[in-house]
């Protein structure tokens, strides 16, 4: 049995070409079952749904053999056990900082002002600020991360940025773009010793359908 790990929503919507074009079809609609775990027309491949944080977790001690993930997420969680062999390229957005309108953050920088940046990527903000050598205090959140300029909890925010409509409709812009983000397909490393050909197959099949072989 092969288990993909996948978080509900965008991710898995953007995953159902893909997996189609590796003869993978998911049997139930995530959004309407409360199942967790789905089966595909394949017998030996299956579904489990899981939180996007948690893919890289389930991926790493062998709950799912594969997993699919943002590349922020895998930032977050850090590499290890886990072989990374294709961007997929969907679920395309990007890690940026904003502030509030009116706040001045060239200046703030400038003037080498301690900033308060509210963030649920916490390694990748704490690299970013560190490169550029701007002293930051970073408070952790874990969503909604739009109000924490608006309220004065801090001075910025490093968020995902798509559409850029989450950060208009709260008076939020945004000042620099830290990394492009996609998704990754991550592998089990014991698992692709384990069950090669299975495992290869379905590699081989994302990877000709993102014209990569
Ligand atoms: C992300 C991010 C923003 C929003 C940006 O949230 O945190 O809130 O998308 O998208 P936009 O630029 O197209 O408006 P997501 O929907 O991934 O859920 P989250 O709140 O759980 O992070």
């Amino acid at each position: 049995m092969i288990t993909l790990a996948l978080s509900k929503g965008r991710i898995f919507d953007e995953t159902l070409p893909l997996l189609k074009a590796a003869g993978i079809e998911v049997l139930d609609d995530p959004e309407k079952t409360r199942k967790l775990i789905l089966a595909t027309n394949q017998p030996d491949v299956r579904v489990v749904l899981v939180r996007a944080t948690d893919v890289p977790t389930y991926v790493q001690y062998g709950g799912a053999d594969l997993g699919i993930t943002g590349l922020d997420t895998l930032i977050e969680h850090g590499n290890d056990g886990l072989y990374q062999p294709l961007d997929l390229q969907i679920a395309k957005c990007r890690v940026s900082v904003a502030v509030r309108e009116g706040f001045d953050y060239a200046a703030a920088v400038r003037q080498g002002a301690r900033l308060r940046v509210a963030t649920k990527y916490v390694a990748i903000a704490r690299d970013f600020f560190a490169a550029k050598g701007v002293h930051v205090d970073l408070i952790k959140l874990y969503g909604s991360m739009e109000l924490a300029p608006l309220t004065g909890l801090a001075d910025a925010i490093v968020d995902l940025v798509s559409t850029g409509n989450t950060l208009k409709a709260n008076n939020l812009v945004e000042v620099e773009r830290i990394m492009d983000i996609s998704s990754r397909l991550v592998v089990n490393q014991a698992a692709l010793k384990l069950k090669r050909e299975p495992m290869r197959r379905i590699i081989d099949a994302f990877s000709r359908a993102l014209g990569q072989s």
